[in-house]
């Protein structure tokens, strides 16, 4: 290291120093983790991003001005320190990684003074997020957060160096983009010199890195920054990060090849993960009908069945009738959950209904042998008993039903399945179980819209096998050449075949809904660019937020970005988005409604 300051150097970081260097004289700068007095002794530790250091000042050493200097330090001053590395004579620290040594200070210089931070600097405090956040730059001192950021650092190392040794040329793409409204919606940047119009920041690069292909690089990848004005949650950002990458002449098999072995090679290499060989695939149907979900969480157990053959005679009418609107009926066998108590019964009833589901009947086969169901007065003892045979019901389990058309009746399970396998801790830590959903739906109606939407994007192949299906009307069983990678019930990444042939193209625009002029006014240049030799291509991007989050084990990918925005979407710390002057507002043509106004 060569920094200096003011002629003092700093040779090395704090918890870089071991046995190895006793003996020596190092100077050490850093912050001030806390301050002990014992008569004759002061002890400081001193911390930087490498860790902790002792520091002893011994009054016969560092003399009775340094000694008095040492004495008055707090929490967070920024020191200089030049001793000598030593064996610590007692209180030796086995959690520590310098706990066997100290620094027997000859001279501290104090660099800069601190307030009292509003919040402990040390990992597993219980502030508020939102005090942690208006001091985020305080909050990043923390060695847990620095841990996540040093580990976000090492991981898009290692992604170039893996992308580029497989022949991946980084290439970057614009900021200001024209709106293509479809997805998200867009983050808008007025222009200046052209009143009235706006750029949009890229929700992904995905068009450019097609044309980037059609330029011939054939290997494309960035590292890019994505704007998305959506509701966040705990595993989205406004802004956010893809691992984004877009290959010429190749198939499906290729790219999970490719993206697969990327995966093996940097969570061996960041955190000694081994990612198996192959990653296990489900099609998108298989995943909805065990899971209840397209990227589901595999670590246990409690899948779905499917009763709707063994109900269909029977006498309830919310399972028939479902059945004979072309619905389904399903059931999950929470185990050993038979004597749950009403009250907790009736909340999974309220969650049910609040994922879209118009009901939750249940079954609870109690320890004691004795049957309870909110429908047992409508179904025959016969049919009871054959319903619980096909649940594999024993003794001690809770059976819980969905009738619904076949996405809210799966989906409405599939969350309860999670919210009861958190509550049960029924997730083994630890675990990193990846898959690939391969084979979604084309096509994804939106009953919002009240019309069919591309479920990944419109540039998605479909199945050459479904593809007389784009004229009949029935688009929702079309399949597409899409896949996602799945890591513990969170979508790491995901990517598709695209589409490069104009008929098909023009194809999927009518039976989106497109005129051809639309989709020439939206995507023009990407068709046009099309007529001039476009080789097959595909890719995919990954959530660079969501992996780092899955791998430091963090609860949010807030806590894997230096500086995050919140819920509604500002940054407490800047306070960020805020009104600009009127004269900014004029430069750019534009005026501001009231609030109320906007809302209407
Ligand atoms: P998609 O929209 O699936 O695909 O995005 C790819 C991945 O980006 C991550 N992601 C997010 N992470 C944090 N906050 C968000 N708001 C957010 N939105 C998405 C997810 C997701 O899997 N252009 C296509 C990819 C392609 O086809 O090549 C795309 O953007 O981890
Ligand atoms: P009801 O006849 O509405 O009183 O419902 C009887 C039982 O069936 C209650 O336990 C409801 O929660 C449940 N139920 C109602 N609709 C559905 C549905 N679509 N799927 C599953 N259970 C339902």
């Amino acid at each position: 290291m060569a920094e200096s300051v003011q002629g003092l150097h700093r040779s090395c970081r704090c918890a870089e120093l071991s046995e190895a260097n006793i003996g020596q004289t190092v100077t050490l700068m850093g912050w001030v983790q806390k301050r002990r007095n014992l008569g004759s002794l002061i002890f400081v530790d001193l911390r930087d991003r490498s860790g902790l250091m002792q520091i002893l000042f011994d009054e016969k050493i560092v003399g009775s001005e340094g000694f008095a200097r040492a004495g008055g330090v707090r929490s967070e001053y920024v020191l200089a320190v030049t001793g000598k590395v030593q064996k610590r004579e007692a209180a030796v620290n086995e959690h520590l990684k310098t706990g066997s040594i100290e620094l027997a200070a000859d001279s501290i210089r104090i660099l800069s003074e601190s307030e009292v931070p509003p919040f402990p600097i040390e990992d597993g405090i219980k502030t508020r997020d939102e005090l942690r956040l208006k001091y985020r730059y305080l909050d990043l001192r923390r060695p847990e957060m620095q841990k996540n950021l040093i580990l976000r650092s090492q991981v898009t190392t290692l992604i170039r160096k893996y992308m580029t040794a497989d022949g991946f040329l980084e290439i970057e793409t614009p900021m200001l983009q024209k709106s293509t409204p479809e997805g998200a919606r867009d983050y808008l940047v007025p222009s200046r010199i052209h009143p009235g119009s706006f750029y949009a920041l890229p929700q992904s690069p995905q068009l450019f890195k097609q044309l980037l292909m059609v330029s011939g690089f054939d290997r494309y990848f960035q590292i890019a920054r994505c704007f998305r004005d959506e509701d966040l949650r705990a595993d989205r950002q406004p802004e956010f990060t893809q691992v984004d990458l877009e290959m010429s002449f190749v198939d499906m098999e290729d790219v999970i090849e490719t993206t697969s072995r990327l995966l093996r090679s940097v969570f061996r290499d960041a955190i000694g993960v081994e990612v198996p060989d192959p990653i296990p695939r489900m099609t998108w149907q298989e995943a909805m009908e065990r899971f209840g979900s397209d990227k589901p969480d595999t670590r246990f157990g409690m899948e779905l069945v499917d009763v709707s053959d063994t109900v269909a005679g029977c006498g309830f009418g919310v399972f028939t009738s479902a059945l004979a609107s072309g619905g389904t009926v399903r059931g999950i066998n929470v185990k050993g959950q038979g004597d749950m108590g009403r009250k907790k019964i009736d909340k999974l009833v309220e969650l049910a209904k609040a994922c879209g589901a118009r009901g939750l009947a249940y079954i609870q086969y109690k320890s004691d042998g004795t049957v309870k169901s909110s429908f047992s007065k409508f179904i025959s003892e016969e049919e009871m008993s054959a319903l619980m045979k096909s649940m594999s019901a024993q003794a001690g389990d809770l059976l819980l039903f969905t009738a619904d058309r076949f996405k809210t009746a799966v989906e409405v399970l599939g969350q309860i399945r999670l919210t009861l396998a958190r509550e049960l801790n029924l997730i083994p830590g630890h675990q990193f179980n990846f898959l690939w959903v391969v084979d979604f739906p084309a096509f994804e109606w939106s009953d919002e819209q009240n019309r069919f939407l591309a479920m990944h994007h419109p540039f998605t192949m479909p199945y050459e096998e479904d593809m007389d299906k784009l004229e009949s009307g029935d688009l929702s069983s079309i399949r597409s050449k899409a896949y996602d990678i799945v890591l513990n019930g969170v979508e790491l990444g995901g990517g598709s075949i695209r589409i490069h042939q104009d008929d098909i193209q023009e194809r999927m625009f009518k039976a989106l809904g497109f005129t051809l002029e639309e989709a020439r006014d939206r995507f023009g240049f990407l068709l046009t660019a099309f007529e001039y030799g476009v080789p097959p291509h595909a890719g995919l991007a990954f959530g660079l937020d969501r992996m780092i989050m899955l791998m430091t084990g963090a609860d949010s990918i807030r806590d894997v970005i230096a500086f995050p925005k919140v819920k509604d979407a500002s940054d407490l710390m800047t306070q960020a988005p805020a009104p600009v002057d009127d004269r900014q507002l004029q430069e750019l043509y534009l005026e501001t409604l009231p609030a109320a106004q906007q809302k209407e």
